[in-house]
């Protein structure tokens, strides 16, 4: 594939300018996106993009490729290498070559967690141009369709994470401490230590935030990871790779693999990383960790609840919250609001009223709502109709398909929806599992345990927020994983390791003692 220039309008503007000065911007313009190898806006079925596997710092084809629907109109227009079971053996053999010391530590290669102080701190400068924003916010959107201020705070969050992690706060993740012992020349020694081989497998939802920060945080602590990122949405990735190839980050340091869940799990079972992060659902979640004996970290489905109390305040702007946290991105947040509780208060306020007003806002063409990729609207409309089968349930809004679309039949398209359900009714066993079923799309039960163990709480509260600034993930399991702070990164990627120096010298005198 060649490198193409990622160039938008450029022709139609030149012909408005026609100055030196433009000439300038647009070699800036080039040369700041002189990474990307697609161009976004002419990604077609006649221009299909290819996306490729990275192994030993060879970006590399594989036997099959899979190709992608647009979201929007159904025609083929990615292809995405498809890596066969049978093609696995040159991911595992790069990853068993890693040692289980790493590639650096805090006693070998220090100079590398100044190299990914350096690194980020160029790929959060390349990221802050808007023209590099755009194309990711861009690629974002044809992959994974939600409306341009939600893909380019995805955007924002990833270049505000890589600023943190620029200059020496890399090797202060890995700070160590000391102890002192009981008698001279004794002294020990905590280490951050890395897992050496680790993998990370990423969902659709997030094709750029949520691969990057966990990249960089098994990266920064010393690990050789491999990634799978949900092939729908691995296009995005694999440009930022390149971003970052340019911005320094070794080829050698990172694997990338386009392929079924299963083939994936073939080469999890052969190749053993000490380490999988895996965010996405609970239900690959778990067979995950039987298969890889517990060494595996998660962040799993979200059942996100929203409660609110009997203080009526502020509707208008509970209200937006509300619709905000249940259908941005069309639901497809981890975080995304699925229930939210009122009290009686509220149910006598506005409040129910200017949700509906809000969520018919709320149209495909800006994608404000827009396709949903893993559930279809048939299934969408039937947990609808079983929800309304529970005495005194209620369809408050939605309930129906988008109308004028073209998304195709594969993904779903549903208008945003909101369904009462007394809460006397959810508490019956009978009820329960089905109206806390998490529907990945679109919709909210409204009330009359979130998985995450992050809580928003107060007037300005909301379930979606932006994970750079804060630990976001699961509490209550061991197993649980976190992503974008320091806390996280060092709980996620790396693991402790005492070393006891003991160093002499002997007591004067000293003789052998009476065994003991
Ligand atoms: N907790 C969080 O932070 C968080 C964030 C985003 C999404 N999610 C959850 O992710 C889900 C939606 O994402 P999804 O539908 O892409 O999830 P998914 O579990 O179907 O897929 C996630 C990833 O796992 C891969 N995979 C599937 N089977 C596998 C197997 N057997 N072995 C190895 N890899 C396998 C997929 O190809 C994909 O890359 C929702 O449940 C959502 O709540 C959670």
């Amino acid at each position: 594939m060649h490198r193409l220039p990622f160039a938008i309008g450029v022709t139609a503007r030149a012909q408005r300018a026609g100055s030196g000065l433009f000439l300038n911007a647009l070699s800036r313009t080039l040369h700041s996106t002189s990474f990307a190898t697609v161009t976004v806006e002419a990604i077609s079925s006649s221009h299909p993009a290819e996306v490729k596997n990275l192994v030993q710092g060879e970006w590399k084809v594989s036997s099959g490729w899979n190709w992608l629907l647009d979201p929007l109109n159904g025609s083929p227009f990615i292809k995405v290498a498809d890596v066969q079971e049978a093609e696995i053996e040159p991911f595992v053999h790069s990853l068993c070559r890693c040692p289980k010391y790493g590639l650096h530590n805090p006693l070998r290669a220090q100079d590398r967690y100044l190299l990914y102080g350096d690194v980020s701190a160029k790929a959060a400068r390349m990221l802050a141009q808007p023209q590099v924003s755009e194309f990711f916010a861009r690629l974002i959107q044809r992959v994974s369709p939600k409306s341009y201020n939600q893909a380019l705070g995805e955007v924002n969050v990833t270049q505000k994470f890589l600023e943190n992690f620029s200059g020496d706060q890399v090797r202060f993740l890995a700070r160590s401490f000391a102890v002192p012992g009981n008698h001279l020349g004794q002294q020990s020694h905590g280490y951050r230590w890395p897992y050496g081989p680790v993998a990370i497998i990423t969902p659709f939802n997030f094709p750029l935030e949520i691969p990057v920060l966990q990249l960089m945080g098994a990266l920064y602590m010393g690990n050789k990871p491999i990634i799978k990122v949900d092939s729908k949405v691995s296009i995005v990735m694999e440009q930022m790779l390149r971003l970052l190839h340019d911005c320094g980050l070794p080829r050698e340091d990172v694997d990338f693999i386009n392929s079924d869940g299963k083939t994936m799990n073939k080469l999890l079972r052969e190749a053993k990383p000490q380490m999988t992060l895996f965010t996405g659902s609970s239900r690959v979640a778990e067979n995950l960790a039987v298969d890889l004996k517990g060494r595996i970290k998660l962040e799993d489905a979200g059942y996100d609840w929203k409660i609110l109390g009997p203080d009526v305040q502020e509707v208008d702007y509970v209200a937006w919250v509300c619709d905000q946290d249940a259908y941005a991105c069309s639901g497809q947040k981890c975080s995304a609001q699925s229930i939210l509780f009122i009290h009686e208060n509220w149910a006598s306020s506005e409040l129910l009223s200017k949700m509906q007003l809000l969520a018919g806002r709320r149209k495909l063409q800006d994608l404000t709502i827009g396709p949903v990729l893993t559930v279809t609207t048939e299934s969408m409309l039937e947990h609808i109709q079983k929800l309304l089968k529970i005495p005194g349930s209620e369809l408050l809004f939605g309930g129906e398909e988008l109308e004028n679309h073209s998304i195709p039949k594969i993904y779903g398209a549903l208008k945003p929806t909101a369904v009462f359900v007394p809460l006397a009714e959810i508490l019956k066993p009978d009820n329960f599992e089905l109206v806390t079923k998490e529907i990945f799309g679109p919709f909210q039960e409204v009330l009359g345990k979130s998985v995450n163990g992050t809580t928003y709480a107060g007037i300005r509260a909301r379930t979606t927020g932006a994970p750079q600034n804060h630990w976001f993930g699961p509490a209550g399991d061991p197993r649980g994983a976190g992503i974008g702070t320091p806390e996280a990164i060092k709980l996620v990627w790396s693991c402790h390791r005492e070393i006891i120096h003991d160093i002499g010298p002997l007591p004067q005198n000293w003789e052998i003692p009476p065994p003991s």
